[in-house]
C-alpha cells in the first residue's frame, strides 16, 4: 500500500503542475480506489503534460507547405525491362532473407477500434467471407504459410495496449496459439499517455482513473526496446521486421519481393503504397519535404495538393500509405538508443470523461500520438514500392461503408474469385450482391502463383460458397 508521504507527494506534483483537480473525486473513493488512483497517477510524466500543453496553445499545425512537397520516387507497378530484373534479383534475395529465418513479424495491434465499435480487440474480429476466420486467426494461418514455403520465419512480435493486451493473450491462449509455438510469439504493450481538455488539464475517465489512451503506433520503437523484444531479437537472428496492421486482412507480410528490394537498395525503412481510389480517401500520402522522405496523414494534407493532377489529369499525390513496412532491427536500435522522440500529433476529439459530480460526459479535449512513418525521414534510404490494392488492402476500419467488414469480404471473395477464373475453375453462382463466395485459406495458397499450382484440388461448399483449404 501506498504510505501518506508518497500521496502527499503526488498531490503536491499535481498541485505545482496546476492539475490538483485530478484528486476531485478522491474523498467518494474507498482504500482501493484510493490506491488505484494513485498507481494511475504515479505513471503520469507531466513534464510530457507541459509539452502537450504548449503544443495545443501554441498556433495550429500550418501543415506540410504545398512548394515543399514532392512526389516520392515509387518502383512502380507497371514495370520496365530494368524494374523487371531488379525484381528477379529482389524475389530471389527476399526469398533467401526469409528461408535464413532473419524475418520477424510485426503487428501493430494496439489501436482501440472506436470506429468499428468492436467491444473485443479488431484482432479477435471475424473477417474471412465464409469461415468468420479472425484477424488474429488469419495472419497465424499466413505465417504458418510463410513457413511451409519458405522452410523458416522469425518470431512473431505483436504490440499491444492497455486495452487490447490482456483480451489479446488470453484470445491466444485460448485458441492454442493457432497451431504457432508460443515461444514464436512476443506481445509487448505500447505506453499510455493522458489527454487534456481545452484548458489544457488532464481528463478523468473517472474518480479513480485519469483518461489514458495509447501513445499511438509510433510507440512502437520505444515499447520494442523498452519491453525487451528487441533484444529477444537479435538474439535469435532477426535482422529485419516485416511490419503490418492489423486491421488489414490482405496484408502479406511475408511478400519476397519487398523484403529483397529493401535489401538490394540497402533501405532502413521501407514502405508499400497504392494508388489513392481518389483525392479524398483517408490515406496518409508518401512523399518528399525538403527531399527527405515522409508520409503526411490525410487529415495534415493540404486541399490544393490532396486534389492536385497532373496533365493527364491522374492525382500528382497519388501514393497512399498503406501501412506496410519493413525495418531493420540495426535501425529500431540506431533510433531507440538515443532515446529517440518522434513528432507528436494532435487530435481534437470527443472524449469520455467523468464530470466533478460522478456523472459520464463527453467533452471536447485532445489526445496525442506518435506515428511510426515519421520515422521514415530518418532512415536514409528508403524503398516505396507500389502494389496492386486488390491483392494487398482492404482495412476493415468503419461499422459500415468504405473499409468495413463487409468491404473486406467483398474484396476477399473478389481476389479469390480473379484466381479461381485465371486457373479456369468453375465459380459458385452469384449471391445477391453478385459476389462469388470464395475463400482460400492462405495454408492453401499465398499468392495467386500458389493457387494455380493446386487449381485440381476440390473446394469445401461451406456458407454457400466454395473454400479451398488444407
Ligand atoms: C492509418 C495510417 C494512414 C494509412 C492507413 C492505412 C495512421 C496515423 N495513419 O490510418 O496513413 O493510410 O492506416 O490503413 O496510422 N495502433 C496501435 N497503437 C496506437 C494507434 C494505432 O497499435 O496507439 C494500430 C492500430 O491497432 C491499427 C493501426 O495502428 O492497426 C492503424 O491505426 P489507426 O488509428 O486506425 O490509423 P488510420 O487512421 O486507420
Amino acid at each position: 500500500m501506498r504510505s501518506a508521504i508518497q500521496a502527499d507527494l503526488l498531490r503536491r506534483r499535481f498541485a505545482d503542475a496546476g492539475q490538483e483537480h485530478v484528486f476531485a473525486g478522491e474523498r467518494s473513493l474507498d482504500v482501493a480506489g484510493r490506491e488505484r488512483l494513485y498507481a494511475a497517477l504515479a505513471t503520469i510524466d507531466l513534464g510530457l503534460v507541459a509539452e502537450f500543453q504548449r503544443l495545443t496553445r501554441g498556433p495550429a499545425a500550418a501543415g506540410v507547405a504545398p512548394s515543399r512537397f514532392e512526389p516520392a520516387e515509387v518502383f512502380p507497378l507497371r514495370r520496365g525491362p530494368s524494374e523487371l530484373a531488379e525484381e528477379r534479383r529482389a524475389r530471389q534475395r527476399g526469398a533467401e532473407m526469409l528461408r535464413a529465418g532473419t524475418v520477424g513479424w510485426l503487428l501493430v495491434a494496439g489501436g482501440q477500434a472506436s470506429r468499428l465499435g468492436h467491444d473485443a480487440p479488431k484482432g479477435c474480429f471475424p473477417v474471412t467471407p465464409l469461415t468468420g476466420t479472425s484477424l488474429y486467426e488469419l495472419f497465424a494461418q499466413k505465417l504458418h504459410a510463410a513457413r511451409a514455403r519458405h522452410g523458416a520465419l522469425g518470431p512473431w512480435y505483436v504490440m499491444t495496449s492497455e486495452a487490447t493486451d490482456v483480451p489479446t493473450r488470453e484470445y491466444f491462449e485460448r485458441e492454442r496459439y493457432f497451431g504457432l509455438d508460443p515461444r514464436d510469439v512476443v506481445f509487448f504493450r505500447q505506453s499510455m499517455v493522458p489527454a487534456l481538455d481545452t484548458a489544457g488539464r488532464i481528463l478523468m475517465a473517472a474518480p479513480d482513473a485519469p483518461f489514458l489512451a495509447p501513445n499511438g503506433h509510433g510507440g512502437l520503437l520505444a515499447a520494442l526496446a523498452t519491453s525487451g523484444a528487441l533484444e529477444h531479437a537479435r538474439d535469435r537472428g532477426v535482422e529485419t521486421f516485416s511490419y503490418f496492421q492489423v486491421d488489414n486482412p490482405l496484408a502479406w507480410p511475408s511478400d519476397p519481393l519487398f523484403l529483397g528490394l529493401h535489401a538490394l537498395r540497402g533501405a532502413r525503412m521501407s514502405s508499400k503504397v497504392v494508388k489513392k481510389r481518389d483525392a479524398a480517401e483517408k490515406v496518409g500520402v508518401l512523399g518528399r519535404v525538403d527531399g527527405r522522405l515522409t508520409c503526411i496523414e490525410y487529415s495534415d494534407l493540404p486541399a490544393t495538393l490532396r486534389e492536385a493532377r497532373d496533365e493527364r489529369g491522374e492525382l500528382v499525390f497519388w501514393a497512399g500509405n498503406i501501412a506496410l513496412h519493413v525495418l531493420d532491427r540495426a535501425f529500431v536500435e540506431d533510433l531507440t538508443r538515443g532515446g529517440l522522440q518522434l513528432p507528436w500529433h494532435v487530435a481534437r476529439k470527443r472524449i469520455p470523461t467523468t464530470a466533478a459530480d460522478g456523472v459520464r460526459t463527453e467533452v471536447e479535449g485532445y489526445k496525442f500520438e506518435t506515428f511510426v512513418f515519421d520515422a521514415l525521414s530518418l532512415a536514409g534510404p528508403s524503398v516505396v514500392l507500389e502494389v496492386a490494392r486488390e491483392r494487398e488492402f482492404s482495412p476493415v476500419k468503419n461499422k459500415d461503408g468504405e473499409d468495413s467488414a463487409s468491404t473486406a469480404r467483398r474484396d476477399q471473395c473478389r481476389l479469390f474469385a480473379s484466381w479461381a477464373a485465371r486457373a479456369g475453375i468453375a465459380l459458385p453462382p452469384p449471391d445477391v450482391e453478385g459476389l462469388h463466395r470464395i475463400e482460400v485459406d492462405p495454408r492453401f495458397a499465398e499468392d495467386e502463383a500458389e493457387f494455380l499450382a493446386r487449381a485440381s484440388a476440390k473446394p469445401r461448399e461451406v456458407a454457400g460458397g466454395h473454400l479451398y483449404a488444407p
